[in-house]
């Protein structure tokens, strides 16, 4: 990971910070986003596994939980973080939820503690040469037929650059590319790896059958990866 103790530093103003980021209509955007984001997880959460009230689910660098108020359907929401000013954050907004600190090697639950397991823009922050051992922790605490989702920014997309580029904690990460980030995936116990790019279009102007066909086109601002553990 490449420096854990700074998002102690940015949690406070973080959502603050990522708001100004896109310059556009700022804070109304990235609250789009986060939405959005939210609303696709649920969605997949139900396309593959049901109903989202008995789904058990843990958010892998949670940080301050900005998008736990659009899960509240889930049956049940964990938050892991190495960032301790963050998940206090977290905390008190959302009390029902359970946040716990880590090491950001081990994660402090039992083999197959979750039914879907899922980290949001938290794999660049972490070094290359962790990645692997990362997304074999993601799978471990992942039950059998249970789901991990990854959701990275897209290489590919030239806004996204100009966003991290600009953006005070993403100084000196690495984008993943999703080809390698599906490959690092087919080497732990998850199958079926799909990837699928995020356009955040709006809903007024597409249809769910639209936005199923613009996810295989690569060139979404971030993109998700949907994996099955075998
Ligand atoms: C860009 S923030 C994303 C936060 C949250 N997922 C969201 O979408 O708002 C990245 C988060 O990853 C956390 N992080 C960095 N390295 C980590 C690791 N190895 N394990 C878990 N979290 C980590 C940071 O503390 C930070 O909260």
């Amino acid at each position: 990971m490449s420096s854990p103790p700074s998002f102690d530093e940015f949690a406070k103003d973080y959502a603050e910070s990522f708001r100004g980021l896109a310059g556009i209509p700022g804070k109304k955007w990235h609250d789009y986003v986060t939405r959005w984001r939210a609303d696709y997880l649920n969605r997949i959460a139900q396309e593959k596994l049901g109903n989202l009230t008995s789904i058990k689910a843990l958010d892998i660098g949670c940080g301050i939980g900005l998008s736990h108020a659009y899960l509240s359907s889930l049956g049940q929401l964990s938050g892991v973080d190495v960032s301790a000013v963050s998940l206090g954050i977290a905390q008190k907004q959302f009390p029902q939820f359970a946040y716990q600190l880590y090491d950001g090697k081990h994660l402090p639950y039992s083999d197959g503690a979750f039914d879907v397991t899922m980290a949001v823009c938290v794999l660049h922050h972490v070094e290359p040469s962790e990645r692997m051992s990362f997304l074999s922790e993601m799978s471990r605490v992942t039950r059998s037929g249970g789901l991990t989702v990854l959701v990275e920014h897209n290489p590919f997309n030239i806004v996204s650059q100009w966003i991290v580029a600009r953006c005070e904690f993403d100084v000196g990460v690495k984008l993943v590319y999703p080809r390698k980030l599906k490959s690092l995936w087919e080497k732990t116990s998850m199958c079926d790896v799909r990837v699928d790019f995020l356009w955040y279009a709006t809903p007024a102007l597409l249809n769910q059958r639209m936005e199923k066909l613009l996810r295989r086109i690569p060139l979404g601002l971030q993109y998700s990866t949907v994996a099955t553990k075998a």
